[in-house]
């Protein structure tokens, strides 16, 4: 894994951590599902002991077993349920967290931020990429734990039972592994760009949706379907391969597991020739070859559903990490008493820099006097209103409010002082139904 996933992946584990103890219990859960997933072949193994030829069979003996493994089989049951439930709850848990954190954020996000980027966009960040990313933690949690648990149990099963035959199990195993490997890798690129086409259309959409006068007033639909086909397009295309590359992991991983299985039942099949094993070992044996290698199956599996999962959480995350707005200062200047004046010195304000908007800006407004700022559109009207509200900070000079720059007042106080009238508020109030 390279670093900038690492430091995804630890992020992920930051805000799963907060659930120590559900974790715990999941694992526990794994461990007891797993040993009791083992157990169950050996039972069976003995009952094939039990069974020599005609009229050898102790039936008194399988009976017993018979009732043990009904046993146990009812509390492997219990055991992944209990395991699923915590899972769930872990997984939607953290999902809200990390919602709540994107959503807090965008609260303190500088203005310029939703000037820059569609909002479609961020949208597509928060619920798409949110989602995909639980369902890929979900899948982890329930299958990491148990596939690693099972793979360890069953290595010990095995040598136990027969050094030889454990060891061509072993040795034949990480060929798959690295298969998923090399797979994964690959997939883990293409859902990324997969992530990025989604977000790119949902911004498309929303903003056509939002503007859909604008585009019908310029005839603009040819130009909006155009775009619209080759995202759809991109999108469709990054899909197809990504799931189309990731999908081969389980097929090829199954392919050396299967030849696994096939030397395992000859090398045992011989030793149970020669003596050296019983029928009912042999029949533990095949088992355990199946059970080892189904986790590596699930593994493979579940990294790759992981890969996906981390793509998008790094979208997320990104969004998360983004610079907040400059915060209140310590030490707020007191505005409870507002009486109207407002000092404007030396002001230089555009929003970007090769773009020069208010220059040498200066206003001397008394308390009570009116002001009306009038001037062609574009010239900066709306742009200095956002100004006085602390939309946007000056690039240069100072806005007093009652004599205190209004970079020492506190946000919510300075806003609290201004009634303020939006166009957009008619607008919307406009397209209510
Ligand atoms: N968020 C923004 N990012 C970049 N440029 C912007 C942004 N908002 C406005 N502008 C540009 O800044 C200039 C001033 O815009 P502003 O909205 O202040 O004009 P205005 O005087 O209010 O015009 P109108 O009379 O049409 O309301 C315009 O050229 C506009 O395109
Ligand atoms: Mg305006």
């Amino acid at each position: 894994m390279n670093k900038k996933k690492d430091q995804t992946l630890k992020r992920v584990l930051a805000y799963a951590a907060h659930y120590r103890f559900l974790i715990f219990i999941s694992m526990l859960m794994a461990v007891c599902s797993a040993g009791l997933t083992l157990y169950a072949p050996v039972l069976a193994g003995n009952a094939v002991d039990y069974i020599i030829g005609p009229s050898e069979v102790d039936f008194a003996k399988i009976t017993r077993i018979l009732v043990t493994m009904a046993i146990v089989v009812a509390i492997t049951a219990l055991c992944q349920f209990i395991m699923s439930w915590v899972n769930n709850k872990i997984t939607f848990q953290v999902v809200r967290d990390v919602r709540t954190d994107a959503f807090n954020k965008i609260q303190i996000l500088p203005f310029n931020f939703l000037d820059t980027h569609p909002t479609g966009e961020t949208v597509s960040r928060i619920i798409a990429d949110v989602d995909q990313f639980a369902d890929g933690l979900l899948m982890g949690f329930t299958q990491l734990f148990t596939g690693i648990v099972t793979i360890v149990g069953t290595l010990i099963f095995m040598f136990y039972l027969s050094g030889r035959i454990a060891l061509i199990v072993v040795i034949l195993t990480p060929v798959s592994l690295l298969v998923a490997k090399f797979i994964a890798t690959k997939s883990f690129n293409l859902f990324r760009e997969q992530s990025t086409a989604r977000a790119d259309q949902t911004a498309l959409v929303e903003e056509m949706i939002d503007n859909l006068r604008v585009v019908k007033a310029f005839s603009h639909e040819d130009e909006n379907l155009e775009k619209f086909d080759e995202i759809n397009e991109r999108l469709a295309n990054t899909s197809l391969k990504a799931t189309f590359f990731s999908s081969l992991t389980n097929p090829s991983t199954r392919v050396v597991n299967n030849i696994v299985y096939a030397c395992v039942a000859l090398v045992g099949g011989i030793s149970c020739i020669t003596g050296n094993m019983t029928v009912g070992g042999l029949t533990i044996f095949l088992s355990y070859a199946t059970q080892y290698t189904k986790p590596f199956n699930e593994i493979s599996g579940v990294v790759t559903e992981l890969q996906n999962a981390l793509a998008c959480a790094k979208s997320v995350f990104t969004l998360i990490d983004e610079e907040a707005q400059v915060p209140d200062v310590d030490n707020p200047a007191d505005i409870s008493e507002i009486l109207g004046k407002i000092d404007v010195e030396n002001v230089d304000f555009s929003y970007t820099k090769d773009k020069p908007l208010i220059e040498n800006l200066n206003l001397d407004i008394k308390a009570g006097q009116r002001v009306a700022i009038v001037g062609p559109t574009g010239c900066g009207k709306s742009t200095f209103i956002g100004l006085l509200m602390r939309f946007y900070d000056v690039d240069e000079g100072s806005i007093k409010i009652e004599g205190k720059d209004i970079r020492d007042i506190r946000r919510h106080d300075l806003r609290s002082a201004f009634g303020m009238v939006l166009q957009e508020t008619w607008l919307k109030r406009y397209n209510q139904r």
